[in-house]
C-alpha cells in the first residue's frame, strides 16, 4: 500500500524531529515545514533520505497528512496562516497548552483544548484529530522501543482510525479516545506526566491502557 506524504509544520523542533525520525523508519516520506527555508533545509540534510524541507505554507499544501508540532503560544498563528492550504486534509494536532513557567500544572484554554482551537479556526473543511501529546520527543528521537500508548481524539471514528493506523505503523499503540473535546483530558495529562517526571526522576513517563482482552 502506498504510504501518504506527511508534512510536519514546525517540524524542525523536538517533537517534529522525533516524529519524523519514526516516520522515516516506518517508510514514510516526510516534509519538514519551518518559518525559514534555511532551517527546513538544514533539517532535510540532518534527517537524510526521503525528507524535504519547505516553508510551512508549502509543506501544508504538499503534504497529504499534516502534523502540527509548534508550541501552544504559536499554534493559532500557524493554523491561521496555513488555513487555505489545509483545506480537505487530515490535520493531526499535537499541541499541549503548556503555559511556562508552570508547565507541570494543568492550564487549559477557555475553548476547552488546543485541538478545539484548531478545529474552530479550520472549520468543517479540515479533519482535525489530536494525538501524540503524551509521548516524549526525546524517546521518539532515540532508538528505544516505545512502550507507551497514544490516545487519539477526533469527531469522526474514521478520522481517528486513520491516525490510529498511522500510530500503529510507528511501533506504538493508538486508542480511540473519543470526540475532540476529550482532547482536553489528554492534553492535561501531559502536565501530570511532567510532574511525575520531576518528582520521580524519570526522563519520559508515559501512559499505557490496560484491560485489553488477550
Ligand atoms: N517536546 C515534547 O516532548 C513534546 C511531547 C508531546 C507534545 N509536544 C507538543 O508538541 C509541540 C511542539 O513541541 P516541541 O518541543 O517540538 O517545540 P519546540 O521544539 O520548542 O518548537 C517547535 C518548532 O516551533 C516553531 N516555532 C517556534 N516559534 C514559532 C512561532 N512564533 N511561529 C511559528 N512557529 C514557531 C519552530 O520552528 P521554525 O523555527 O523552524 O519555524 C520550532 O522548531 C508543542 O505544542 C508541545 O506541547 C511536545
Amino acid at each position: 500500500m502506498n504510504k501518504k506524504l506527511i508534512s510536519l509544520l514546525g517540524g524542525t523542533g523536538d517533537l517534529g524531529t522525533g516524529l519524523a525520525t519514526r516516520l522515516l523508519k516506518a517508510g514514510y516520506k516526510v516534509i519538514i515545514g519551518s518559518r525559514t527555508l534555511e532551517k527546513a533545509q538544514h533539517a532535510e540534510r540532518s534527517l537524510g533520505k526521503n525528507t524535504k524541507g519547505l516553508l510551512n505554507k508549502d509543506a501544508a499544501l504538499q503534504g497529504e497528512i499534516i502534523i502540527l508540532t509548534v508550541p501552544f503560544a504559536h499554534q493559532r498563528g500557524i493554523v491561521e496562516e496555513c488555513k487555505t492550504e489545509l483545506k480537505g486534509k487530515l490535520f493531526i494536532d499535537t499541541t499541549v497548552p503548556l503555559m511556562p513557567p508552570k508547565v507541570a500544572t494543568v492550564q487549559l484554554p477557555s475553548e476547552g483544548s488546543a485541538a478545539e482551537i484548531a478545529q474552530n479556526i479550520l472549520g468543517d473543511d479540515v479533519r482535525v484529530v489530536s494525538a501524540f501529546q503524551n509521548i516524549s520527543a526525546e524517546l521518539l528521537q532515540s532508538d528505544k522501543e516505545i512502550d507507551c500508548d497514544v490516545l487519539v481524539c477526533g469527531n469522526k471514528k474514521e478520522w481517528r482510525q486513520e491516525v490510529i493506523d498511522l500510530v500503529n505503523t510507528l511501533g506504538m499503540k493508538g486508542w480511540h479516545a473519543g470526540m475532540l473535546p476529550n482532547s482536553a483530558a489528554v492534553e492535561a495529562m501531559t502536565s501530570v506526566l511532567i510532574s511525575i517526571n520531576k518528582h520521580h526522576a524519570i526522563s519520559h513517563s508515559g501512559i499505557k491502557v490496560t484491560g485489553l482482552k488477550k
